[in-house]
């Protein structure tokens, strides 16, 4: 049966993503009332700039006050787009106390403060979702939260930034250095004015500590997360992943440690082999590989960004929390039951591609790996190339904690025949 008093939606937000999700409410209207049992309608849209011309969207609806709005008191929806730290979370919660449920994309937000406004949106009888928060159209949250409620995950690897993927991408099939790369993406708006917060790493540990509690049913909040960018990836370090038979993504890894105690999550360059499925991952794409008990391996695929994919996933919340609005209930809520610790990257456990540029001459090899064999940390395989009397030495691992690898190359360094140490890269996937 057909609801005829529509849910009133607000939005706080007219940019890329907002002015998407408008569009769609209007063009897919019927459709949209159809699948909810009642229409959605455009009840009120914040914006920094009132003068801008915004096409299909009624003037009248346009406010400078986002506060305002957001107290009206009779919104059922309020759909944030606007990002970061504050005024949203006040926003929010202030959406949460005057009667509405929330569907947000605020990544860092949910990274930062996500315990505390689900705390709000609980106290409130309400419901935050925030599908669009992490790669953008991929259905994640959801299949995470509910899809794999009923199995165990136990590590979650992702590319969950494009405009990285496409620099590394670019890196890969062209042998460009980091620069062009970095420059050809700026050029086709893949990278910002001011690529920060992608290529040192921050947009994916924001989506790593989001992807982490959930899947672990734990707390994991942005300052847990480990973060190193990729601006020092070069030329060299591809041509050496290609000799392995791998290629470099920036990866987001959340974990669940053997015993199942502690979590770790983490976000680095590293080599995976060729033949795993997030190396076929090309452009500015998004995968998510998630391992876990029952089901084994899943990938999750498609564009991490974007107005039209962002605002595909904003919609489908906002249609979920409708039909929740309608049936007086709310959707799942926190699940942080587990209360497990993060660990420090320390005590993570992976393998290593150490590059060294050493002296070539006797004993050298037989001292570095000494050096190795003090730490605890167990070679795989060495490689030497030599050209008037230097060498470069390629050391791959068997899996080492990341403490006692520090250690080992923090000696390596002290050492009078090693020159220095080129390139430190974590080799995951296998
Ligand atoms: N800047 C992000 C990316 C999209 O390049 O994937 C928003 O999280």
């Amino acid at each position: 049966m057909m609801r005829t008093r529509p849910l009133k939606v607000a939005l706080l937000g007219c940019g890329v993503v907002g002015s998407e999700v408008a569009r769609i409410m209007t063009t897919h209207a019927d459709d949209l009332a159809a699948r909810i049992g009642a229409p959605v309608e455009l009840a009120g849209v914040a914006v920094r700039r009132p003068d801008k011309v915004r096409e299909g969207i009624d003037p009248a609806l346009i406010t400078t006050d986002a506060t305002a709005l957001v107290k009206r008191g009779d919104l059922d929806i309020v759909v944030e787009v606007i990002g970061g730290i504050e005024p949203a979370r006040t926003l929010i919660t202030t959406a949460f106390e005057h009667g509405a449920s929330v569907v947000s994309a605020n990544k860092a937000l949910l990274a930062q403060d996500g315990a505390a406004l689900h705390a709000a949106a609980e106290e409130h009888g309400k419901d935050l979702y925030y599908e669009a928060a992490v790669a953008g159209a991929i259905p994640l949250i959801r299949p995470l939260r509910e899809s794999l409620a009923g199995d165990k995950v136990n590590r979650v690897l992702g590319i969950v930034n494009g405009t990285t993927n496409f620099i590394l991408d670019k890196m890969d099939s062209t042998g460009a250095g980091y620069q062009e790369a970095l420059d050809e993406a700026t050029a086709l708006g893949y990278a910002e004015a001011d690529p920060t917060a992608d290529v040192e790493g921050f947009d994916a540990a924001a989506k790593a500590a989001i992807l982490a509690g959930i899947a672990f049913h734990t707390r994991v909040r942005l300052d847990d997360v480990y973060r190193e960018g990729m601006t020092e990836v070069t030329a060299a370090d591809f041509a050496s992943a290609k000799e392995m038979g791998c290629t470099i993504k920036l990866l987001a890894i959340c974990e669940r440690a053997e015993d199942g105690r502690s979590v770790t999550a983490r976000v680095h360059p590293a080599m995976i082999p060729l033949s795993h499925p997030l190396a076929s991952v090309r452009g500015a794409y998004n995968a998510v590989f998630v391992e876990s008990d029952a089901s084994g391996q899943l990938m999750f695929y498609g564009p991490g960004a974007g107005g039209s994919p962002t605002a595909s996933a904003v919609l489908g919340d906002l249609v979920a929390v409708g039909r929740n609005r309608l049936g007086g209930t709310t959707g799942p809520g926190e699940s942080a039951y587990a209360a497990l610790p993060v660990s420090p990257m320390g005590e993570v456990v992976t393998r290593y591609h150490i590059s060294l540029d050493v002296a070539d001459k006797p004993g050298v090899l037989a001292q570095v790996a000494t050096v190795f064999a003090e730490h605890g940390v167990s070679i795989d395989t060495v490689r030497q190339q030599g050209k008037d009397g230097e060498a470069s030495l390629v050391v791959v691992t068997h899996r080492a904690s990341d403490a006692a690898l520090g250690g080992t190359v923090e000696a390596l360094r002290k050492l009078d025949t090693v020159r220095g140490v080129a390139s430190i890269m974590r080799v995951e996937g296998e």
